[in-house]
């Protein structure tokens, strides 16, 4: 078991890492190119590793220097068949994004995960897939990896409507699509992160959005580009929950992606009270700014509908808010949450009520009550989930030995650094 010291606040100034979908999309764009691009301040992390070690395998040429890639590729057009199995590792962005790149390819292709990616639904890309014409087949029925994607020829263009508000879902279309001759629609009533659409265009291939319908005309060539990656609003996320945690806390957060598809949380809670500023520093493809958080009680309340989407990685950040609000927090239409890393709701109901809080669970989310007594000495399980163990890390400050941590192994999935960060901010 692992404890952590108490702290009272955390103070100062961070850079987070780079963000994680913008570095997959970065990578998978730079090999359907035909030339050389280059990926500035990508995030270095398991996950992204795995997509990167995927696109070697069907011929890119990838120099990985410690703050930049260099993505040689002859395009889209002249991928390999891999010669082994695509191992996905934990990574749900590489398995769906990648079961699109490699659908319309005249190869056969197949990918696996770890234990927590086997578990989680692969059927929401095979079907929108198959209505393009992708043959794929995977384990339970077609819906779990591993998963072989058949050498497809007969893929044609078609209208799309989104049955599951994911970003991966849609991204998966978008890049098949962006290889089949003629225009396909996908349509989405919510809308998910558009760092695939805002990214695609920048590679030369021809998409537009209008209206929650995305356009591609797909078939041509796609162009080489330089991309630079912006720190992760949800890698942020935590140091934001961590300085509204912990009275006294003043925290700066610096170069962090602000796309509005993204930042959904700081909505919510400018809307509870937080004291939050941004600064947009850069708009162009993606705004970029600075974040400062000063501590302040968020008053709580119910969240659901549209903007969950828009925060769905940061769910358990505001979960653990509750503990800390002034009234509860209530979380609706999220869901989705039980098909991450881990089922995150039951996974973060099942750590609160170790430590002594009231937490109640439904089928689309949970509430959670302020937490004012003594914490019970208890167990936070990570259940092989980064974004979990994270909030156990910050639990863990909160209430020192009362909480025992199991592990803190799934941290490089995302956030290698996360722990010498926060002995760098924390105040004693
Ligand atoms: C991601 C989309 C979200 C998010 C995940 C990354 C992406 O998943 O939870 O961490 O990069 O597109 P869904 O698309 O399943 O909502």
């Amino acid at each position: 078991m692992i404890t952590f010291e108490q702290c009272r606040s955390f103070k100062g100034e961070i850079t987070v890492p780079s963000d994680k979908s913008i570095t997959h999309r970065a990578i998978i764009m730079s090999a359907m190119a035909n030339g050389v691009s280059v990926v500035r301040n990508p995030l270095i992390s398991r996950d992204t590793m795995a997509t990167l070690d995927a696109f070697r395998l069907v011929g890119a040429d990838i120099v990985k220097e410690s703050d930049r890639f260099l993505i040689s590729s002859g395009g889209w057009k002249t991928f390999k068949e891999p010669r082994d199995v695509i191992d996905c590792l934990n990574s749900g962005t590489t398995a769906r994004l990648l079961a699109g790149v490699f659908a319309p390819q005249p190869f056969y292709t197949v990918m696996t995960g770890d234990n927590s990616l086997k578990r989680r639904p692969m059927d929401r890309v095979i079907k929108p897939l198959s209505k393009l014409g992708a043959e794929i087949r995977g384990r339970a029925g077609d819906t779990l990896l591993p998963v072989s994607v058949l050498p497809s020829s007969r893929m044609a263009p078609a209208g799309i409507m989104a049955e599951t508000k994911s970003a991966q879902v849609k991204s998966a279309v978008l890049l098949a699509a962006a290889q089949i001759e003629g225009i396909t629609e996908y349509s989405e009533k919510t809308p998910t992160r558009d760092h695939t659409e805002r990214m695609l265009s920048g590679f030369g291939a021809d998409v537009s959005s209008r209206d929650g319908v995305i356009t591609v005309s797909g078939g041509r060539e796609m162009t080489p580009a330089e991309c630079f990656v912006p720190g992760d609003f949800s890698s942020a996320a935590f140091f934001i929950a961590a300085a509204l945690a912990f009275e006294g806390s003043e925290i700066i957060i610096k170069n962090c992606g602000l796309n509005p598809s993204r930042t959904g949380f700081l909505t919510v809670l400018k809307g509870m009270g937080a004291d939050i500023e941004t600064e947009i520093t850069r708009a162009d493809p993606e705004p970029i700014g600075d974040i400062r958080v000063k501590y302040s009680e968020c008053s709580g309340g119910r969240v659901s509908g549209d903007i969950v989407a828009n925060m769905i990685d940061e769910v358990p950040s505001l979960a653990m808010l509750g503990l800390f609000s002034s009234n509860p927090v209530e979380i609706r239409d999220a869901a989705e949450l039980r098909v991450k890393e881990s089922d995150r709701i039951a996974a973060v109901a099942e750590n609160f009520r170790a430590l002594g809080a009231e937490v109640e669970e439904y089928p689309d989310g949970l509430k959670v009550w302020p937490f004012k007594g003594d914490a019970c000495k208890g167990i936070l399980k990570s259940f092989d989930d980064h974004r979990i163990c994270m909030i156990n890390i910050l639990l863990g400050k909160k209430f020192g030995v009362k909480a025992l941590l199991d592990n803190v192994d799934p941290l490089d999935v995302s956030f290698p650094d996360f722990i010498s960060w926060v002995m760098a901010l924390e105040q004693k």
